[in-house]
């Protein structure tokens, strides 16, 4: 084989066979095969698309290419949970204890990456003396105990991923469905997933930013997982406004808490409810939807959703008595309100730009190298539909710098308020199965 003749193939809208799929991937990982003809070849993707076979073949060679993680010593169906990312998504945080609560294993390799905030790990570092440092061994029997645990990306998943997403970077292929939807499964197939669930975000903090493109992502993904033999879900969700009210690494971690308590803001219960339910029936902890969703809302009202969110935190290191006791997280020297310029309802608030405001304050990173402000952050107090008076706080900035004043214009700038009555946007567009 050749990769000169397979880009040609490519080119000229032909499909691909598993076997020559495989090819290119071991040869690109391997460096055989050099980054211009990757490139030529990511470019004729772009442009031919690819075949339903083509994209399982192309998931299944990155899976192949490093190390594959083996959850089968932990008892149960593992279901992962994957979100395509946005600003302020604090799910993770209240879906792993309140999933685990109710009997179902979550087994989660997370990162810290790049971003508005940081990732869960650097979110659940807020919690003194927490730690995902733990060997894989501790990890499988952690979960085995209390159902949850957290551990660091190993250093070598998808490797062939790792090279392939970096140079589509700098190629202008990064926006190809199929390349992004086995990107994703890769990882999430690698890291030990028998099933798994999807939230794909839509709207302008999204990387899909019009809901047709997110469903395509979502079909594509669905379409690998169920080939691959791990059942898939997608549930499309709205993203055009930041989830939730806290945009930070703290005030998330204490908004995940109010949300297992039953006092979190009602999207983001509402989106933990529907993604946890979905987990909880590809477990087959339960036979139907409705009956998982029950199970959910009552280990909220019992408490054993902040039981486990104690044990969890314990079993790694960290104090649990900030789960009683909220103040024992980090907090921001200056709390600065952005008040409203004129009264009237929210119509939008640009999530994206809430987002940067957020990482100029230090609660995300710019680069690898940039260190977090785990106390900082942005707490909205309206969202899309609600009514404000001029001069009320719209939003607090929770600084460890005093001067602020770009960060508030930028918030204020974030938010349009408009005279006529506002319907919020659905939470929840489509499930996809
Ligand atoms: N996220 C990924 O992990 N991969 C992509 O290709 C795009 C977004
Ligand atoms: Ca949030």
């Amino acid at each position: 084989m050749r990769m000169v003749d397979l880009i040609e193939k490519k080119r000229d809208g032909k499909e691909l066979t598993k076997a020559e799929i495989e090819f290119i991937i071991k040869g690109y990982t391997s460096e055989v095969i050099p980054d211009y003809q990757m490139s030529a070849f990511a470019m004729a993707v772009y442009f031919q698309n690819m075949s339903e076979n083509e994209r399982a073949a192309l998931t299944m060679a990155m899976v192949e290419s490093g190390d594959q993680i083996d959850l089968s010593a932990i008892e149960g169906i593992k279901v992962d949970k994957h979100s395509t990312g946005g600003v302020g998504d604090t799910t993770t945080l209240v879906l792993a204890p309140l999933v685990a609560s109710v009997g179902v294993p979550v087994a989660k390799m997370s990162g810290r990456g790049l971003g508005h905030t940081g990732g869960t790990i650097d979110k659940l570092e807020a919690v003194n003396g927490f730690s995902v440092e733990i060997s894989n061994q501790q990890f499988i029997d952690l979960v085995n105990k209390n159902k949850v645990a957290v551990v660091g990306q190993s250093g070598n998943l998808t490797p062939a991923d790792k090279k392939l997403y970096a140079l589509r970077d700098v190629t202008a292929t990064v926006n190809s469905i199929p390349l992004i939807a086995s990107s994703i499964m890769s990882k999430k197939i690698a890291s030990g997933a028998d099933a798994i669930v999807l939230d794909v975000k839509t709207g302008a903090g999204a990387f899909m930013k019009d809901l047709d493109q997110a469903e395509e992502l979502a079909k594509a993904m669905v379409d690998i997982g169920n080939n691959l033999g791990r059942n898939t879900i997608a549930v499309i969700s709205d993203m055009s406004q930041p989830l939730g009210l806290a945009i930070g690494n703290a005030l998330e971690v204490k908004e995940a808490i109010d949300t297992l308590n039953g006092k979190g803001p009602k999207d983001l219960l509402e989106l933990c409810l529907s993604l946890g339910s979905q987990m909880v029936f590809l477990a087959e902890r339960t036979s139907t939807l409705e009956e998982a969703r029950t199970l959910l809302e009552e280990a909220i009202s019992s408490g054993k959703g902040t039981e486990t969110l104690k044990a969890f935190l314990q079993a790694q290191g960290g104090d649990p008595s900030v789960v009683d006791d909220v103040t024992k997280l980090p907090t921001a020297r200056y709390q600065i309100d952005v008040p409203a310029k004129q009264s009237g309802y929210i119509s939008s608030i640009i999530a994206d730009k809430i987002g940067v405001a957020a990482m100029l304050l230090g609660a995300g990173r710019a680069t690898k190298e940039s260190v977090i402000d785990l106390a900082v952050g942005i707490e909205l107090k309206k969202k899309v539909g609600d009514y404000v008076e001029a001069g009320e706080a719209i939003a607090t900035l929770h600084s460890n710098q005093e001067n602020v004043d770009d960060v508030s214009k930028r918030v204020e700038e974030s938010y349009t308020i408009t005279s006529s009555k506002v319907t919020a946007p659905p939470l929840i567009y489509k499930e996809i199965r």
